[in-house]
């Protein structure tokens, strides 16, 4: 409540946008309705037709407008966008222009994908379990520099000896800016970066590495290590507990986020916050989505896994609307429906032993198994005990 006594309201963008993303983005904003029921906000919610839908809607992945109406927002929470429908390689209007459109639009320059492994979902991961004791890693991907905003030219030339190219350009404030927030994230955890390149080849990689190195000089209690992209995705998935903070370009960021989803049992689980330099009244612009991409086979079929959006939303809470608590009693309540059993088909235990435990749900389900943990009526009672102890005390 605020001071006047009604609720604080925020104003939300959803981005339902293709695939299985209305699915996912319908069962996170029920599971923020029931945060904001318990801690005494409300959110007021602006849908906008972005991606495939809004080629097929407006011709465009996503009009100025709309770009407009997410500036203005406290934050945005997007599904995903992109399918078979809009794949032509040779088009020239493609959904995933929209992401780069808000990304590179909204000053979004990082991407941070948290990867840690629930103790319940270790038998859905492929990885033995002794490997993936005390994951938990923070992986800090740049988002608006290097070959996604690079210049391009696609093939040309005759048949046989067509030529394309992707240029991969850094700047040294572009790397210093994500670099020292990667310092900062390490300096709040376990005060060890890893920073990934491939400056054994790469010129933008020897840049990264010298420019990383000269901030670390600010970060005298964070120990920084650099590691080769190549040998990093192999350390991933060997020795995944070894990492804390990791900070890399684009592209790398991109592969190992994937790569590192395997941990998590599904890549369904993992959330993503894009953040910037721009702060709102109430914390950090930023853009929060599932590392999953649009699943054309499985949506509008209650089979996609909710978790990796309801987890972005705990992000959002706790990065772009202050709302900490309400982070912490999401992301518990997640914890306690995976500790309930109740599981999605792509968390399915791969031993008949682990799954005679688990209840198969749907996205519907394992949302209402979410919102149920978030403790409504009890907080609410021991609320209002609470502050009629403190006026008679
Ligand atoms: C992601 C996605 C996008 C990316 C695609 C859809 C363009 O894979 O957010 O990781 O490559 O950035
Ligand atoms: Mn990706």
């Amino acid at each position: 409540m605020t001071a006047e006594g009604h609720l604080r309201s925020y104003r939300l963008v959803a981005i339902p946008g293709d695939g299985v993303g209305p699915d996912v983005v319908a069962a996170a904003k029920r599971v923020l309705a029931a945060a904001g029921a318990r801690f005494g906000f409300q959110i007021a919610w602006t849908d906008i037709v972005v991606g495939g839908a809004g080629i097929d809607a407006y011709g465009v992945p996503i009009r100025a407008e709309d770009l407009a109406a997410c500036a203005e927002s406290d934050a945005i929470l997007l599904g995903a966008v992109g399918g078979p429908k809009w794949d032509d390689p040779t088009a020239t209007v493609r959904p995933e222009q929209a992401l780069f459109a808000m990304r590179g639009g909204l000053g979004l320059f990082a991407n941070l994908r948290p990867v840690s492994v629930h103790p319940a979902l270790v038998p859905a991961s492929p990885l033995r379990p002794e490997l993936l004791d005390g994951v938990d890693m923070l992986i800090v991907r740049e988002l608006t520099g290097g070959l996604y905003f690079g210049a391009r030219s696609e093939a040309a030339g005759p048949a046989g000896a067509r030529a394309a190219h992707d240029l991969l350009p850094y700047s040294e404030p572009e790397i210093a800016r994500v670099a020292r927030l990667a310092f900062e994230l390490a300096r709040g955890r376990r005060k060890r970066l890893t920073s990934v390149d491939k400056a054994n080849v790469l010129a933008t990689s020897r840049l990264w590495r010298t420019v990383v190195h000269e901030i670390a000089t600010e970060y005298p209690d964070v120990a920084l290590e650099d590691r080769l992209v190549d040998a990093c995705a192999m350390q991933i998935v060997r020795s995944p507990a070894s990492f804390d903070v990791l900070v890399t370009e684009n592209l790398f960021g991109d592969i190992l986020s994937d790569e590192a989803s395997v941990l998590a049992g599904s890549l369904g689980m993992l959330p993503s916050a894009s953040v910037g330099a721009r702060r709102t009244a109430h914390g950090l612009h930023g853009l929060y989505e599932p590392i999953h991409g649009s699943a054309p086979d499985i949506a509008g079929q209650d089979l996609a896994n909710p978790v990796g959006t309801i987890l972005s939303g705990a992000m959002l809470l706790r990065l772009s609307l202050g709302q900490a608590d309400a982070a912490d009693a999401l992301e518990r309540a997640v914890a306690a429906a995976l500790d309930a059993g109740y599981r999605t088909p792509d968390l399915w235990p791969h031993s008949a032993g682990a799954a005679e435990a688990c209840t198969r749900v749907g996205t519907v389900e394992m949302a209402d198994a979410i919102v149920a943990r978030m403790g409504i009526a009890g907080e609410i009672t021991g609320g209002i005990a609470g502050e009629i102890t403190g006026a008679t005390a």
